[in-house]
């Protein structure tokens, strides 16, 4: 049986690569598990808890000597001479970004897989370890804003005054920012966000938020879910709006970022120095050159004017057992992946796009960098709303639809029939058709205009509709054919699925509102 080696980090890192609640399932997974001893103690995770889970607490040596080694952050020379001939480590190397790291692994017959190099696409989402830390990261922001503000977030009436909320700016609307859109609108706050891409527009207002559209003509598309960089017209107009909202928020958190670029500078210092004294800025971006101009990496900031701009770089290793636990899911999928037939043997595949993204060395051979992966994260509609740059395929749509001179006649047509049926057809067989043919025309203009999100509860909604069928279909029980017996107790049952799974939707919907409520 493979053996899987969950090894310390170093340093000040907080986090561990696996937590007793994965060890489980890896252990589920048919694999034998060692964790080096007090590896999870800066998550809370003691030794004993690994044990318990099925794991054995061993020494450094014996966990890097492991058949696979599971890590957070990226080995150092001298770890990578500790791993065995054959081994296959898992963890965020960042191999785009430290090509002397690649061929440092590449000179061991051993196999590198990076998880942050997961492709952003939906069948990967569950082992992408960036959106797993950003998100933390995100929430964590509004966290350490909130402690150093020293305001409410949330608006109250009390009987010492009126206390009015803060407002908080979020540039940037990817995973970290709307994480720290979500959280900072729960607390009560005003919450307003940009980015260029403005399929995030949705989603901001989903979550709480405003969205500030920077109003040119262009429009970002993402052909990989990363954002591209933004022409000199957006920055110019974007650098309006930052200065008109630096003056009247205060909160600024920053997510901005370009894959494979230093991070945008969004804020300059003299927005800062324009902004209230006690304000809080949280650049999220500084270990990429930062979004702030006066932010340090890593370090805490008071301005002259009484800014405070927090440069932390360490952001989901603040909320190390959480962050544990969503690397070590992450890690789990991704051996879920891995090890298809479940009995403890690592296979990689080489034909999913998915292996093969994170596939840094195969055995000794450098396999870096894989070939790109192309997802559209923009919605479609989107790119056809587009006034001055309507996209090809938004015109392609458009002419594959029936012209207006052809719908016209196909109503007419139908009205024809419609007409001819009655004419010849039996009492009360044209009554009952006319009221068929209404019913079934109304019903696909109702729904075909409800947007394809409400169609659950649209569902729901068809109660009534499979109320009236059942009530119908039991007059027919009577009925003398066996024929109309039968059709009547499929109506019923039919009928009835609706009716129960409507009220069951209904109510995980209900629930999923009030625990959203609650929430916020
Ligand atoms: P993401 O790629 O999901 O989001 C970045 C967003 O920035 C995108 O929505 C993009 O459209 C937007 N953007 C690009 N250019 C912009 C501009 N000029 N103005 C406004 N928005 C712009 O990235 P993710 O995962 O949300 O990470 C955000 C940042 O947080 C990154 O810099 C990342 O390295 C950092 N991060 C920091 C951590 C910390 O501890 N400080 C931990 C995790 C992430």
């Amino acid at each position: 049986m493979t053996c899987i080696g969950i090894v310390a980090e170093l340093g000040v890192e907080t986090r561990v690569a696996g937590t007793p609640v994965t060890v489980r399932q890896l252990v589920e997974l048919g694999y034998d598990v060692v964790v080096e001893k007090g590896a999870g103690e800066s998550s809370s995770f003691p030794d004993d808890s690994y044990i318990q889970a099925g794991a054995a607490i061993v020494g450094a040596d014996e966990a890097w000597g492991s058949e696979v080694v599971l890590r957070i952050n990226p080995p150092t020379v001298e770890e990578i001479g500790r791993l065995a001939d054959g081994a296959t480590l898992i963890g965020m190397l960042s191999p785009g970004l430290r090509p002397e790291l690649v061929e440092a692994l590449a000179a061991r017959p051993i196999t590198a897989l990076a998880l942050d190099a997961v492709p952003r696409i939906s069948r990967a989402q569950s082992m992408d370890v960036l959106s797993s830390m950003a998100n933390i990261a995100g929430y964590r922001a509004v966290i350490e804003a909130a402690h150093e503000f020293g305001r409410f977030f949330t608006g109250q009436v009390t009987a010492a005054g009126k206390v009015p909320p803060a407002k908080v700016l979020v540039a940037g609307a990817g995973v970290a920012g709307l994480a720290a859109i979500g959280a900072a609108s729960s607390l009560g706050a005003i919450v307003r966000a940009t980015d260029p891409r403005p399929e995030v527009a949705d989603q901001v207002k989903s979550i709480g938020g405003t969205y500030l559209k920077v109003e040119v003509e262009e429009e970002m598309k993402s052909s990989d879910g990363y954002a591209k960089a933004t022409s000199k017209a957006y920055n110019r107009r974007a650098a309006e709006i930052y200065s008109e909202q630096a003056a009247d928020v205060d909160i600024i958190i920053t997510t901005a970022l370009i894959p494979g670029r230093p991070a945008p500078k969004l804020l300059t210092a003299e927005d800062v120095a324009g902004m209230k004294p006690g304000s809080v800025i949280v650049d999220m971006a500084a270990g990429q050159g930062g979004n702030v101009e006066g932010s340090i990496a890593g370090e805490r900031v008071v301005t002259d004017n009484g800014v405070v701009i927090l440069g932390y770089t360490d952001l989901p290793g603040r909320l190390p057992a959480q962050a544990s636990q969503l690397y070590g899911t992450n890690l789990v999928n991704l051996l879920k992946l891995l090890t298809p037939d479940k009995d403890g043997v690592l296979t990689i595949d080489f034909d999913d796009v998915v292996q093969r993204s994170v596939a840094v060395v195969r055995e000794g051979e450098k396999t870096w960098p894989p070939p790109p992966v192309q997802v559209s994260a923009a919605p479609a509609a989107q790119t056809q709303a587009t006034g001055a740059g309507a996209s090809a395929a938004g015109t392609a749509a458009k002419k594959t639809g029936i012209s207006p001179a052809g719908k016209a006649g196909l109503f007419a047509a139908g009205i024809a029939v419609l007409f001819g049926i009655n004419a010849v057809a039996p009492a009360p067989l044209p009554q009952h058709f006319t009221v068929l043919m209404l019913s079934i025309v109304v019903g696909f203009y109702v729904i075909g205009k409800v947007h394809h999100a409400l169609h659950t509860p649209l569902m729901s909604v068809t109660n009534a509709i499979s109320g009236i069928i059942v009530v119908g279909a039991v007059l027919q029980f009577t009925s003398d054919n066996v024929v109309m017996q039968v059709l009547a107790a499929v109506a019923v049952l039919l009928a009835s699925i609706n009716i129960f799974g409507g009220f069951g939707v209904t109510r995980r919907m209900l629930a999923m509102f009030s625990a959203g409520k609650a929430r916020s």
